[in-house]
């Protein structure tokens, strides 16, 4: 299996942790799109937002993406709100399988808590708010999937698990 295989959901959703033992697992590289734009930019994903707003990060993430057209054998985290653009939602898809990682909004408020990198979450860190956004993008979410996991109550371990049965059998 050769192809890419993306990672979406929302924020505190696991990908990043699940990403990296997908890549560990069937060695895949491992890319984490947040990462890399920070470490291109040299900016903290805060640091981005405030100094030249979400519409600039978006577009990053989009030339992020489009940059990784020709690359296989990628297992990559994509941030949170990539899956609302749909040019990016087909850059993925002509890069392989996209794979949604669906968590409820009180198990994401449990796993984002305490974090002050979201700046989408600094003035919302409640469960209404995190339902609010979750609602608004759901079916963006589902409709980019070509897998869906749902993560609640369950290990890292347990979810790449199921991926990797998931996809196993694809080329
Ligand atoms: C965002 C999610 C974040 C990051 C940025 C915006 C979003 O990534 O890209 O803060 O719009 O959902 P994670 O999903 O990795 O936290």
């Amino acid at each position: 299996m050769k192809k890419n295989i993306y990672l979406i959901g929302f924020m505190g959703a696991g990908k990043s942790t699940v990403a990296r033992i997908l890549s560990s697992r069937c060695g895949k590289t491992l890319i984490e799109m947040d990462e890399e734009i920070e470490r291109q930019e040299g900016k903290t994903i805060r640091e981005i937002f405030a100094e030249h707003g979400e519409a600039y990060f978006r577009a990053r993430e989009t030339s992020f993406l489009e940059s990784l057209e020709g690359q296989r054998n990628l297992v990559v985290s994509c941030g949170g709100g990539a899956p609302m653009r749909p040019c990016n939602v087909e850059a993925m898809r002509r890069g392989g399988q996209i794979v949604y990682l669906s968590t409820r909004p009180e198990t994401i408020y449990e796993r984002v808590k305490d974090a002050h990198t979201r700046p989408l979450l600094e003035d919302h860190m409640n469960v209404d708010d995190i339902r609010g956004l979750l609602e608004q993008r759901l079916p963006a979410y589902q409709a980019a999937a070509d897998w869906t996991v749902g993560t609640d109550g369950k290990t890292s371990e347990e979810v790449a698990r199921e991926i990797l049965e998931a996809v196993s059998g694809t080329p």
